[in-house]
């Protein structure tokens, strides 16, 4: 079968797609024919292998020379112990570990799959996964009128946390570069910044909670917008941040009322289910930017690494 190989970390030259054998599932895997995948941004981490927790996928190199962690398809085998899934079914998940998808055939566990609902594409679920775990944690337990800002929103993921923060009632102020500011309003944003040239910590007090997609500064300068009892949600970004936050953040809240954190996002089937529910219903709504084919590797990963992408990038694999 033909696969995309990333076998160390670097730029998108270390992109190749070659033949591979076929995959073989163990009792309690399910054997996948691959029609979608997408890429989100730990795809771009976990080629550079920068931050330096891309590389608990392998120190050296990837361990699991294939990257991707989001697919859709359909079951072709299952194996001995798997009861949940049946030949012929259309499924889609994430991967466990955030590698692996970017084959024609992949095992994996059926744990993390969900079935797909016939109103969507392989190309539509495909887009839900990881996004949409992130995007159901980092919005829970938001109420009508509270402030939300969306720190990165526009690449793979904020497109479902503005969505569903939107759903709930919120109004969201998004930041990326002053050319996503169209993109950004269309999904939903009351007010958008651009990172190059406004600096959001600037607003203090004002926000009940900021979902930070790619966290780069003191979570003490971050904090400063929060209102008092609001919440600084870290999904992703620098790990010198990652760490002074979990270090920062019992003192902020002792001083200032304020919750800063490290938001874990389990891979999960229900949060899975629960985030397409809502999709379907038309509650929320996914953003693909562009469509590419398996061969097309380079192009993909140039794609993602530029940046230019508002929104999912697709892969149709067969
Ligand atoms: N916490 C967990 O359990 C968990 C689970 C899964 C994934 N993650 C993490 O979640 C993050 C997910 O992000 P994603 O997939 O949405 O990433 P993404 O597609 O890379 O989007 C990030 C966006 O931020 C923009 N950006 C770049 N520099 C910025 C800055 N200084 N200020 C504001 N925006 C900036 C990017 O623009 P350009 O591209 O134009 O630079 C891009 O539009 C990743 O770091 C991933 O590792 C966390």
């Amino acid at each position: 079968m033909k696969a995309v190989i990333q076998d160390r970390y670097g730029t998108t030259e270390v992109i190749t797609v070659d033949d591979v054998p076929n995959p073989v599932p163990a009792d309690d895997e399910v054997l996948i024919q691959v029609r979608a995948a997408s890429l989100n941004g730990s795809d771009r981490e976990n080629l550079a292998g920068r931050p330096y927790y891309a590389r608990m996928a392998g120190l050296r190199r990837p361990r699991d020379p294939v990257p991707g962690s989001d697919i859709a398809g359909v079951v072709v085998a299952a194996g001995a112990s798997v009861t949940e899934y049946a030949p012929g079914e259309e499924v889609f998940g994430e991967l466990p570990g955030y590698r692996g998808d970017l084959a024609e055939y992949v095992t994996t566990t059926p744990k993390l799959l969900a079935r797909k609902p016939p109103g969507l594409s392989f190309q539509e679920a495909v887009a839900i996964p990881q996004a949409g775990g992130i995007a159901l944690r980092a919005t829970s337990g938001l109420r009508p009128g509270e402030r939300v800002l969306v720190n990165g929103a526009g690449g793979a993921g904020g497109a479902l946390v503005i969505g569903l923060a939107r759903h709930l009632g919120a109004t969201v102020t998004a930041v990326d570069r002053a050319d996503k500011a169209d993109h950004l309003l269309r999904l939903g944003a009351e007010e958008t910044i651009d990172f190059e040239t406004r600096d959001w910590t600037a607003h203090l007090d004002r926000y009940d909670r900021i979902v930070d997609l790619i966290a780069h500064r003191s979570p003490y300068r971050a904090s400063r917008a929060l209102r008092r009892g609001g919440t600084y949600l870290i999904v992703g970004g620098h790990t010198r941040v990652l760490l002074a936050t979990l270090t920062a953040g019992p003192p902020i809240r002792w001083t200032t009322g304020k919750r800063v954190e490290v938001l874990a996002v389990p891979q999960s089937r229900s949060s899975l289910e629960a985030v397409t529910a809502l999709i379907a219903d038309g509650s929320a709504s996914i953003a693909i930017d562009r469509t590419y084919s398996l061969t097309e590797a380079h192009e993909t990963f140039r794609r993602l690494v530029s940046g230019d992408n508002r929104g999912k990038i697709i892969i149709e694999v067969s």
